[in-house]
């Protein structure tokens, strides 16, 4: 057994950002609560990034009142596939994928089938805020559902993965991808139970992964490596990355991005106090690097072009 000084010490070595350390030394030094709800209301995000130029995933449809779920059957008559959102939600919590209908039934990205009535009870719920941050009424964003890229074919079960990056002071300084598995239900957030599987910012090659807390090189349910593959777009995602700083105003943000097969890279939305799994899921820390960008900052050299930020990351930010 490991003594709690040797993990410790272990665990300063690479660099291990903790919880409170990024509460303390980034998300409130570098985050103004101003920006917040730039990113806290994912219909806010999608309008920025609108307005920045930023592709986004086509919205059909936002619900603010009761009274407009009935409507809404017909409304997405035209859409064989489409995703349901609640603007406030985290953590994939309330989301439905819906890939297609049988009859008067949805049917949900993780196979099983949803009746007018479950569907209508599932959004009257995410009005109500029980999916939402503060569990504050809410609204809804119903929009385009991604078709990902067949490179991910192999190991995606049910869902579209997504990519996040962790952007600081529009460096992006880490990324993986998450893997919805048969138990994350088309979702790729890491507690739905989705892999996250670390990436090589220079190259956009996927290194090592951890399902739970478990290192993985395989998809448990396709059985395929999860290992050396090749992100496509990846020097355009990490440009997104890099200008969520303008976009949002926020110093330390996490950028998730999904990959739809005809349309390239799409921002699904930023985060203002990303999770700290994604060192596990890149065997390495995030302090150095973080680090490094503070660096720049303090001799005065931090870039104002997103494209040489992008540079000094593949410099600087390979995975070893
Ligand atoms: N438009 C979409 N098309 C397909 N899948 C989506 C879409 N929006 C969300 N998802 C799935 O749900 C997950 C969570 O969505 P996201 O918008 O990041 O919300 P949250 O704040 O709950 O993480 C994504 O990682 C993705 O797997
Ligand atoms: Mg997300």
């Amino acid at each position: 057994m490991l003594n709690p000084f040797t993990i410790a010490r272990r665990l300063r070595r690479i660099g291990l950002l903790g919880l409170n350390a990024r509460n303390a030394d980034y998300v409130l030094l570098y985050n103004q609560r101003r920006f917040y709800p730039r990113v806290d209301d994912k219909l806010q995000t999608k309008n920025l990034a609108i307005a920045a130029g930023l592709p986004v995933p086509a919205l059909y449809a936002v619900v603010r009142e009761e009274h407009e779920i009935a409507a809404l059957h017909d409304k997405l008559a035209p859409y064989e596939s489409f995703v349901v959102k609640p603007a406030h939600g985290s953590g994939g919590d309330g989301i439905l994928v819906i890939h297609g209908r049988r009859g008067n039934r949805y049917r949900r990205a993780g196979g099983s089938l949803m009746s007018r009535g479950e569907f209508e009870h599932h959004l009257s719920n995410g009005l109500s805020g029980l999916y939402s941050l503060g569990g504050q009424p809410d609204h809804l964003l119903v929009e385009y559902c991604v078709k990902f890229d067949p490179v991910f074919e192999k190991v995606s079960y049910g869902g579209v993965p997504d990519v996040r990056i962790i952007s600081f002071l529009g460096y992006p300084v880490m990324a993986m991808i998450r893997l919805p598995t048969r138990m994350s239900d088309g979702k790729a957030n890491l507690h739905q139970g989705a892999i996250g599987v670390g990436i090589d910012i220079p190259t956009g090659l996927t290194r090592r992964g951890v399902w739970g807390t478990e290192p993985v090189e395989e998809h448990p349910d396709t059985e395929n490596s999860i290992v050396g593959l090749a992100i496509p777009h990846w020097q355009e995602l990490l440009l997104i990355a890099a200008r969520s700083y303008e976009l949002s105003g926020l110093g330390y943000v996490g950028v998730d991005i999904v990959l739809d097969r005809e349309l390239g890279p799409l921002i699904l939305e930023l985060n203002a106090r990303p999770g700290l799994s994604i060192q596990i899921a890149n065997g390495q820390g995030l302090e150095p690097r973080l680090r490094a960008v503070q660096q720049l900052q303090r001799s005065g050299n931090l870039s104002a072009d997103p494209i040489e930020r992008v540079a000094f990351a593949c410099s600087h930010f390979a995975t070893t």
